[in-house]
């Protein structure tokens, strides 16, 4: 028997509808946080921003009000942060996940990390090893969660990124400024630049799940799962992870071979 077979593609978990998907997802973060708190162990968590995570997040907290967990041993890192924009800013990633999960379900701010935007302005090289040390001081991430852009972008990892890329400065692709532009209130105002875990830290997660709901990410999850593993689209340099988790609805899977 070949001990080396090329490693299938996973098939994505296609479930009826967001709510769905963000549901099993809260789930599973749930019963994470909870042995870590039954066992005394430290869990660290990967989060992400986006539309796509704010369904996970509501589902989490309403799990936690349901079964409440201790938080007090639970790490998190977050993905990426835009330049530019003070960390109070409303549009800013800590705001965003303040909103959504930090405040409602009570982690312990302290514990909740993000890469360094105003040191990433300044030193770029220092911010993303400090970072990636933090990270690695951790023990590594037990369960990163991940959404895709429609140009197949993992955190700000945009096409062209290399599987080896750590956290670094990075530019911001047209698509995703272009995707931003109405929150931000026009496109001149979006950041032009961020800072972004690398898909060498994201492969080395113990686990990922990515979501991607709407027609909107259909080619992208296709390109994923069925397009060659490239650069040309980020995502697909996760595809062979050992245990890489892709949630869709109907609609983000409509591009996807039968
Ligand atoms: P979205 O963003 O959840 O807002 O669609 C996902 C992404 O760009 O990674």
């Amino acid at each position: 028997m070949d001990e080396h077979p090329p490693a299938a593609p996973p098939a994505p978990i296609v479930v009826a509808d967001p709510a769905e998907a963000c549901g099993r997802v809260a789930e599973e973060l749930h019963t994470l946080l909870a042995e870590g708190a039954r066992d005394g162990r430290p869990v660290v968590l990967g989060l992400a921003t986006g539309g796509t995570m704010v369904g996970v997040y509501a589902a989490l907290v309403e799990r936690l009000r349901a079964e409440p967990v201790d938080l007090s041993r639970v790490t998190t890192f977050n993905l990426d942060e835009f330049l530019g924009l003070p960390a109070e800013h409303p549009l800013s990633f800590w705001s965003f996940m303040t909103q959504h999960l930090f405040g409602p379900a009570g982690f312990a701010p302290e514990r909740c990390h993000f890469p360094d935007a105003e040191l990433a302005a300044q030193q770029p090289g220092l911010a993303g090893e400090a970072y990636q040390a933090l990270i690695a001081r951790h023990g590594g991430i037990d369960l990163q969660l991940l959404g895709i852009g429609r140009n197949g972008h993992v955190a700000f990892n945009e096409p062209g990124t290399s599987a080896v890329a750590v956290t670094r400065v990075v530019p911001l692709h047209e698509h995703t400024r272009e995707d931003a532009a109405a929150a931000f209130g026009g496109l001149e105002q979006v950041p032009t630049h961020a800072i972004t875990m690398g898909l060498l830290e994201l492969r080395a997660a113990r686990r990922l799940r990515l979501l991607a709901f709407g027609a909107g990410k259909a080619a992208a999850v296709r390109a994923m799962l069925s397009g060659p593993v490239s650069p040309a689209c980020p995502a697909s340099l996760l595809r062979n992870h050992a245990d890489l988790q892709v949630l869709t609805d109907g609609a983000a899977a409509s591009a996807l071979d039968a």
